[in-house]
């Protein structure tokens, strides 16, 4: 069979774990895909950093986007980051260029994913985000083949490992903040801007995307109403646990009927009060979690990884697996939902149920 050709371009924490994943998974990636994976080209800022993985077998590109247009490249898998800027610029050409994108950029498909979405449909390239939500929790194929025929009543759930890795730090050992910051900065989990974690904003990408998959409506990033954890002190988690709840960082999207009768779909990330029998309430250190609420499913739980080189790297192969066996369908619905997004005016801090 032919092989998959792919470029990689990003080598931080997850573009080497890709990279470890492809060599000591080989013969059970290439089994399942049905075709050998070859990756041909790599690029990233530094070229000399040791990253420990030899990256002699690769050619070397010192221009990002000219990966999209190397001929003997099926895939890029974009590994860079930032909603703007060269990612966004790569991920264009690729999918201009016909080509399949694999990304774990979150703020990226957050704010971009309906435009790159239509360039997958024009250009005929796979567009794919495993990685960008929940790291190695299958969440973005669960909702989408999974809980497929269900009408979607609630999605919510922890979707950032560094917040849920800090308060379930100073819920145990009643560490400082900061001190559990820098450990998580030090674990990988972090983003390269720590505000973007602990001020709930890589949480509410996550949301989006997930509302919009679950709901079949666009993805509104700007509609989420977002309040992070740098307002949550030790006292308030003491609080919490004489009541009998923890506080987790939780995204919620539902959708409530507005005046005139209308669906209306509802975002919004918050600290939360969970009650120490919800399943929400287990979910400790860098894991994540998503609740899937299906009329005839019942509720779902994934659980797992949200974050890290290992548990990232799994889902953007799961992405490539899915390619070379042909399943280049967008996650998202087409067409879209006219359902309207709106920031709720109370969204509450309570996790019943
Ligand atoms: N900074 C993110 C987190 C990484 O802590 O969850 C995974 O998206």
């Amino acid at each position: 069979a032919k092989p998959l050709r792919i470029a990689l371009a990003g080598l931080g924490t997850v573009g080497a774990g890709v990279l470890r994943l492809l060599e000591t998974n080989r013969a059970v990636v290439e089994a399942r895909a049905g075709r050998p994976f070859e990756v041909v080209a790599v690029s990233a800022r530094d070229r000399h950093r040791d990253r420990g993985v030899d990256l002699s077998p690769y050619a070397w590109c010192d221009d990002m986007t000219a990966l999209a247009e190397r001929d003997d490249v099926d895939v890029v898998v974009e590994l860079v980051g930032g909603s703007d800027g060269p990612a966004l610029a790569l991920a264009r050409r690729t999918l201009d260029a016909g080509k399949s994108l694999v990304t774990a950029n979150k703020a990226m498909v957050a704010h971009h994913g309906m435009a790159l979405a239509e360039a997958s449909a024009i250009g005929g390239g796979a567009l794919k985000f495993e990685a960008a939500v929940a790291g190695g929790i299958p969440v973005v194929k669960g909702l989408r083949e999974g809980a497929a025929a269900n009408a979607i009543e609630r999605v919510s759930g922890i979707l950032n490992g560094t917040c849920n890795f800090i308060l379930t730090n100073m819920e145990k050992s009643g560490a400082d903040f900061d001190a559990v910051l820098s450990e998580a900065q030090a674990k990988g989990y972090a983003e390269a801007d720590p505000a973007f974690d602990i001020e709930g904003v890589d949480a509410a990408h996550k949301l989006a995307i997930l509302a919009a998959i679950g709901f079949g409506a666009r993805i509104d990033f700007d509609s989420v109403s977002v309040t992070g954890i740098t307002e949550v002190r030790a006292a308030d988690i003491a609080r919490a646990r004489t009541l009998g709840f923890v506080i987790r960082l939780v995204g919620i999207a539902d959708c409530d009927l507005a005046e005139d009768g209308t669906p209306r779909l509802l975002q919004r990330v918050r600290p939360c009060l969970v009650p120490r029998h919800h399943p929400l309430a287990h979910v400790d250190g860098p894991t994540n979690a998503v609740v899937a609420e299906g009329n005839f499913s019942g509720r779902l739980l994934f659980q797992g990884a949200g974050a890290g080189d290992g548990p990232t790297a799994s889902a953007v192969v799961s992405d490539l697996i899915d390619i070379a066996r042909g399943d280049i369908g967008a996650p998202f619905s087409v067409p879209v939902s006219d359902l309207v997004t709106m920031a709720p005016a109370d969204p509450g801090h309570r996790v019943g149920r």
